[in-house]
């Protein structure tokens, strides 16, 4: 069978992953080792074993604990390669990369020390291994809109080393709404703009996202389906949706991947694209989420260049560069 080869060997852009989301636990026993953080795990099997979610809360609750090991700008630097070698070798020719500064900062890491750290990782990949890579700031939901301004106004200074904002952590309680003024301002700094909505939060969350907050993508998205109207306004202004169905089976989203909603989405005109998420959560980079969504609906070939194609023409690249992919 060549399909698996197939969706290995395309290229393709990934549009929604977490850096911190990307530490292995080996990584991340390493780092606590050289940083002499603490850790609430014996080790490395200990730590893996906890990796059983029901919700997204209780895989937030893991993956907060596991970025405490992040303190100087090495430290992000090596994650980020690491994930940016694994993305080379899935034939990822863009991604965008999301970061949560809060979860640092509220620390004492340095904003300067977090951004310094990816963005020479993203630049050193691209010279050494020809993948295009860009940050997208990430605000945590759960926080005030207080903090996130605050957060804005401390990475400014280095407002060349991003190229968007985006909106995570936990979804329901925290509707787009409560960060309309944030990003009323990014959108006036000519920042990209995305946001988590309808992951496990309603429909009217993707509305809000598009109406009030003005995003240009959706991350997730699969809850639009219980609403028509709304899915003939994703079809109608081709909204990308960053899809990620390994992340879906593991939080509970959805039952089986089997089960999973992306087919329907893709067949009723939305612009959907594949992605990881939190690939060291989830149990698979961005190749393995192809590999299993397709061998669980029995999607082909033609979706699979629609999928790949979505994912490049959805990235925030020139149209020119896209011209080169497409
Ligand atoms: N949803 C919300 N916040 C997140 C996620 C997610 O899937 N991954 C990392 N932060
Ligand atoms: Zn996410």
């Amino acid at each position: 069978e060549h399909l698996p080869a197939l969706l290995r060997a395309m290229p393709k852009a990934e549009l929604h992953m977490h850096i911190e989301g990307s530490l292995e636990p080996e990584l991340i026993f390493a780092l606590a080792e050289r940083n002499g953080v603490q850790l609430p795990y014996a080790d490395v099997e200990a730590l893996r074993a906890a990796y059983a979610f029901t919700d997204l809360q209780s895989f937030l609750d893991i993956y907060y604990a596991g970025a405490s090991v992040l303190l100087h700008e090495q430290d992000f630097y090596d994650m980020a390669r690491a994930y940016l070698n694994r993305a080379v070798a899935d034939n990822v020719v863009h991604t965008e990369i999301f970061f949560d500064p809060q979860t640092h900062t509220a620390r004492g890491v340095g904003m300067e020390t977090v951004i310094n750290g990816l963005y020479r990782a993203c630049r050193d990949a691209e010279i050494e291994q020809g993948i295009s890579a860009s940050l997208i700031l990430s605000f945590l939901r759960h926080l005030s809109e207080e903090e996130a301004l605050q957060t804005l106004e401390d990475a400014l200074p280095l407002r060349d080393r991003f190229i968007g904002v985006g909106l995570d952590s936990s979804e329901v309680g925290n509707p787009p709404e409560k960060f309309a003024r944030v990003f009323g301002r990014c959108r006036e700094l000519g920042l990209h703009l995305v946001a988590h909505a309808g992951e496990e939060g309603p429909p009217a969350y993707i509305w809000g996202a598009l109406d009030v907050l003005h995003v240009e993508r959706i991350d997730h998205g699969v809850q639009a389906e219980k609403d028509p109207v709304l899915m003939q306004r994703l079809v109608d202004e081709q909204i990308p949706l960053t899809v990620c169905p390994l992340s879906n089976l593991k939080l509970c989203v959805v039952d089986s991947l089997a089960a999973h909603n992306l087919p329907q989405l893709l067949k009723a005109g939305l612009k959907v694209t594949v992605n990881s998420d939190d690939p060291a959560y989830f149990g698979g980079y961005v190749n393995e989420n192809y590999l299993q969504l397709f061998e669980a609906t029995g999607m082909g070939a033609q979706e699979a260049y629609q999928l790949a194609r979505n994912s490049l023409e959805a990235s925030f690249v020139a149209a020119a560069q896209k011209e080169q992919w497409i």
